[in-house]
């Protein structure tokens, strides 16, 4: 489904990342797992159209999409969930849900089903559909971006740090989420510093450290084998 090759991106002098391959094939969950500043928000936005690459191939469906913009890109059926959740704070619930669909603006009733399935997924975003975003929790405002970048209807998800700052209790929600979404067979990419929880809900899993895959393979092996992970990572 999605094929990156020789991803190279650099911030003027910097580079951030440097030849970096993977694969996601349709009905994964796929983890990219590395420290911070290894790269993994920067290649999930070369990934999204956010941001340019100076060289290599990104492959979504057997189609180029590197130099694509953003909001093509989401047409395409690739919707992403940014780091820092970024909702929409002075927005109301149902109004952030709305704006995720834009993609598919026309179609009304499409629209409202969609909300309805979000509903479904998380009560709570139903409970306060009439609030501004920026009153929820984090953990309720992590819900609504999973939730906003499902509304396009996307066949592959891409998600940024989702646990970030988020209590354990939330981060199980997510997780369990993913493999949801997984079931109803949608495909994941997920990007965590969590590494262990990642793995522990991943197919296969890559691992970053300074702009570099260094390590991957399936996430059941990376877990057995955990002192591989533990050179690269931490014990985290
Ligand atoms: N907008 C930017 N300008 C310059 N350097 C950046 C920018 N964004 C990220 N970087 C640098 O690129 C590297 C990778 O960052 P990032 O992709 O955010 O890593 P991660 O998401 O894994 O924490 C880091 O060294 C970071 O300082
Ligand atoms: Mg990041």
């Amino acid at each position: 489904m999605l094929q990156v090759q020789d991803l190279s991106v650099s911030y003027g002098q910097a580079s951030a990342l440097h030849r970096v391959s993977l694969e996601v094939n349709e009905g994964e969950i796929v983890a990219v797992i590395g420290p911070n500043g290894a790269g993994k928000t920067t290649l999930l936005k070369a990934i999204t159209g956010l941001l340019k690459a100076k060289e290599g191939t990104i492959l979504y469906k057997g189609n180029e999409i590197l130099g694509t913009p953003a909001h093509k890109i989401l047409g395409y059926g690739l919707s992403h969930v940014p780091q820092g959740r970024q909702v929409f704070g002075d927005q109301s619930v149902e109004d952030n849900l709305i704006l995720g669909a834009f993609t598919i603006k026309k179609e009304k009733q499409k629209i409202q089903e969609l909300i309805e399935r979000e509903y479904e997924r998380f009560p709570r975003l139903k409970e306060r559909r009439s609030q501004h975003a920026g009153t929820l929790s984090g953990g309720e405002q992590q819900m609504l971006a999973v939730s906003r970048a499902l509304m396009s209807d996307p066949d592959l998800v891409i998600l940024d740090e989702p646990s970030m700052g988020l209590s354990p209790i939330f981060v199980k929600q997510i997780f369990d989420t993913l493999i949801e979404l997984k079931k109803s067979g949608k495909t994941v990419m997920v990007v965590e510093q969590l590494a262990m929880a990642a793995l522990a809900i991943s197919d296969r899993a890559y691992v970053l450290q300074v702009g570099e895959v260094k390590l991957h393979g399936e996430s059941r092996e990376l877990l057995r084998d955990n002192s591989l992970v533990k050179t690269y990572l931490g014990s985290k």
